[in-house]
């Protein structure tokens, strides 16, 4: 923060003693504005008092995108705009138009001839962008985005975009539609499984993890990728969970909810960005000019380049803010969108645009300069071609070790009644349920070129609990019954092999299409008859361990009634298997935490921990307060909660200082955690705000600071959080980045129930 930015002061009444960092026009909440048949470029300048603190630019690149823009035509420059997703549409547009970018192409062989004809038989030689999805894993997958987020441990995400990001590029891509950052109340949206769950801070954290694995501090390595923060922006949002759906919020929760991630990574120099298929306030994503222009151009400062989604420009004419492909063009190329995914409107109406002055020059030639400047940063114009004989095809031992130490470092333990788990190497063991030999399903949802026959499948669980235990002779397998189907014929040998067992390990979850793009339930039970097939194996009277794999929270309250053990092992990737048994059998103590909420019932859907208090907060000795009359309140598992096979005492937090200046100020707040148990473990401590008294009522509470630490039995170990202005500020309904004076509580613990409390003041 600049001193001149410090300086800037409120001139709002009532607001006293408050330090105003930064401000966004909001009168610019605008697209395609009036009539959606003249776009109207906006050009209302805004004030960029809070930038993301973005990378410089560096001049050597910005001379030489510079030159060869003067070279370009209008077409070429129009073309460089265009992003296509297979190599005969690529060969054609090369063939007149080269387009910028290829995407979902692969194979170092294929990607290599389209590079030729790009950089040998067009005029210029610009070589294209190869675009692909590598959300969790190109050859070797790791667990789902939501998984890596219980690891509450940063590493854990930059570990897969470093592998992902070798394996990615040593096969040829250079771009990947990843990290995923959409901050999200809803598990019923299928999309929840890519993301980091439903906290700004804790997706901020792991997509500046990501984004750093990828991208290195120099992109044009050999082994490293241009990273794309999506999706651009509030698409978590999305009402009732259904995909694509509107969504509407408020200046104040779209700029402390949702835009943090993405600011956080422009200020890691992520390099592109994706729009979403939402509306923002009634402003489709891919023509917002607030969010695009005002916000990330502008005030995030962002150089890099922002690409739509998938036939995102063209659906601007069923949202209905477009009544063609000409006026989708102009209003996604005035709002900032610079790349078009599928569709082809910027190349086929762009000149016609130009020549009618609905779209200007500049507005073209800065579109193409971000794209170029990362071309140019990837070293493509130096090294197009990508070595074929380097090509990552299969998984390698040291990609696997790390996909199972991350895979177990993800998982979230709920229940451990009798302290069934860890198991004993001795136990018998029935391993029953539809996802106990599954496969591809424990990749969850988009895998990387690890899905699909000829490739590597992930580690069943039987597999692995095999392997892991004394003798294999002692764990059998019924499957029960199939994921989704209402079959019980199965259900008689589960309840037998039960019987025959010491323990159950009853695998159980959703299938890997359940969850991801396009993947809503409105019930999130687990599906068919998985529940009864529980009921009937509990019946044989052994302890039931419940394996949960699934891409979003279910409604588990029956569940958690039942079983005397439940692990959530989310979508775990190419080792999940041996991951699992690892956790089970406590080679690995799990230390996961829940990155969302878990209701009891689907219909306290939105349910979060960082929600604002209401006049009348939950009493359950009042009727007239916030709470469903057939319901407990609260979530059946609360964010941030996970439990251990050892346990842990935290000291009560001390503050370096009982008092934080306004302008720029900082203090420290410290604890000892303690393993009290019998064996190591991980324990994850974590600090949350509460502003009591606000201009805006805020969140109850808030996390600003988590710490994953590894304890040996009787080891003791201190956390330092470091809390600035940063932490305890906020965004109002103008965008502006208050800092206001007042009693601070801070709470410390191993959940968002966190009890420790010490205050501070701000002055
Ligand atoms: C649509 C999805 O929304 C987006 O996340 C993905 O990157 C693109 N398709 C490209 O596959």
């Amino acid at each position: 923060m600049t001193d001149h930015q410090l300086s800037r002061r409120s001139a709002l009444a009532g607001l006293g003693g408050t330090a105003v960092i930064g401000a966004l026009s909001t009168s610019l909440l605008t697209g395609p504005e009036a009539s959606a048949a003249t776009p109207v470029q906006t050009t209302v300048p805004v004030p960029a008092t809070d930038p993301a603190g973005s990378p410089p630019l560096n001049k050597k690149v910005e001379q030489r995108v510079g030159a060869l823009l003067k070279r370009m035509t209008l077409a070429e420059k129009l073309g460089q705009l265009q992003l296509v997703n297979t190599p005969d549409l690529a060969r054609k547009a090369l063939a007149t138009t080269p387009c910028g970018g290829v995407f979902s192409v692969i194979g170092a062989a294929q990607l290599n001839a389209l590079q030729k004809q790009a950089v040998q038989h067009t005029r210029l030689g610009i070589p294209l962008i190869f675009g692909l999805d590598v959300i969790h894993g190109y050859t070797t997958n790791f667990p789902i985005p939501l998984g890596q987020a219980s690891s509450f441990d940063p590493a854990v995400a930059e570990t897969d975009a470093i592998v992902s990001a070798a394996e990615a590029r040593r096969s040829g891509i250079n771009w990947t539609y990843s990290p995923m950052m959409d901050v999200t109340h809803e598990p019923r949206w299928g999309r929840i499984a890519e993301g980091d769950g439903e906290d700004p801070y804790l997706a901020s954290q792991m997509a500046v993890a990501k984004v750093r694995g990828y991208q290195g501090s120099d992109y044009s390595a050999p082994d490293k990728v241009a990273a794309c923060a999506k999706h651009y922006v509030a698409y978590g949002g999305t009402e009732g969970g259904r995909d694509y759906n509107t969504v509407d919020v408020s200046i104040q929760e779209l700029h402390n909810h949702y835009l943090p991630p993405f600011k956080a990574s422009v200020a890691a120099g992520v390099a592109t960005l994706m729009a979403s298929f939402n509306t923002v306030a009634g402003v489709p994503a891919h023509a917002n000019s607030y969010t695009l222009r005002n916000v990330l151009k502008d005030a995030f400062d962002f150089n890099g380049f922002v690409v739509s989604d998938y036939t995102g420009i063209q659906e601007l004419i069923m949202h209905g803010v477009a009544g063609d492909g000409a006026d989708a063009a102009a209003a996604g190329i005035t709002a900032g969108v610079d790349m078009e995914m599928v569709s082809t409107n910027y190349v086929d109406f762009g000149k016609e645009l130009l020549a009618r002055g609905r779209i200007s020059q500049s507005e073209i030639d800065d579109a193409v300069r971000r794209i170029l400047r990362v071309k140019y940063s990837l070293g493509l114009f130096e090294h197009p071609y990508v070595d074929e004989a380097g090509e990552v095809t299969a998984v390698s031992a040291a990609a696997r070790a790390k996909a199972r130490s991350t895979g177990s470092r993800s998982m979230v333990l709920l229940k451990n009644d009798q302290a069934v788990l860890p198991l004993q190497k001795t136990a018998k063991v029935a391993v029953i349920g539809p996802l106990a030999v599954a496969t591809y399903d424990l990749n969850g949802t988009w895998s990387g070129l690890g899905t699909g026959a000829g490739t590597t499948p992930p580690v069943t669980v039987l597999d692995g609990i095999r392997a892991a235990a004394g003798s294999p002779a002692s764990v059998t397998y019924a499957r029960g019954c199939d994921i989704e189907s209402a079959d019980t014929s199965g259900f008689a040998a589960a309840t037998a092999a039960a019987a025959a067992a010491d323990v159950v390990v009853l695998a159980l979850g959703e299938s890997a299409a359940m969850s991801g793009e396009a993947s809503a339930r409105s019930n999130i039970d687990l599906p068919g008859v998985q529940q009864q097939l529980l009921a009937s194996v509990v019946v044989a009277g052994k302890p039931v361990v419940v394996v949960l794999f699934n891409g979003r929270p279910l409604t588990l309250q029956s569940t958690h009634d039942t079983a005397t053990a439940i692990l959530e092992a989310w979508a775990p990737g190419v080792e999940a298997g041996n991951a699992v048994a690892d956790v089970l059998f406590g080679k690995v103590n799990p230390g996961g935490k829940l990155p969302v909420s878990f209701p009891r019932a689907v219909g306290q859907i939105p349910i979060y921990y960082n929600h604002q208090n209401t006049g009348r907060p939950a009493d359950p000795n009042n009727k007239y307060t916030s709470k469903y009359l057939d319901l407990a309140t609260g979530p059946l598992y609360g964010f941030g909660f996970g439990l251990s096979y050892t346990s842990f005492t935290i000291s009560a937090p001390k503050l370096s200082s009982p008092r934080m200046n306004r302008h720029g100020g900082h203090l420290t707040v410290s604890v000892d955690v303690v393993n009290t148990g019998a064996v190591a473990g991980d324990e994850v401590v974590q600090l949350y705000v509460h502003d009591p008294v606000a201009s805006i009522a805020q969140p109850v509470r808030r996390l600003r600071g988590f710490r994953r630490v590894g304890l040996q039995a009787g080891q003791s170990k201190r956390v330092t959080f470091t809390l600035t202005t940063d932490d305890v500020g906020f965004y109002d309904n103008r965008a502006r980045f208050l800092v206001e004076t007042g009693l601070v509580e801070v709470y410390v613990g191993n959940s968002s129930a966190a009890d420790q409390k010490v205050t501070f003041t701000v002055v």
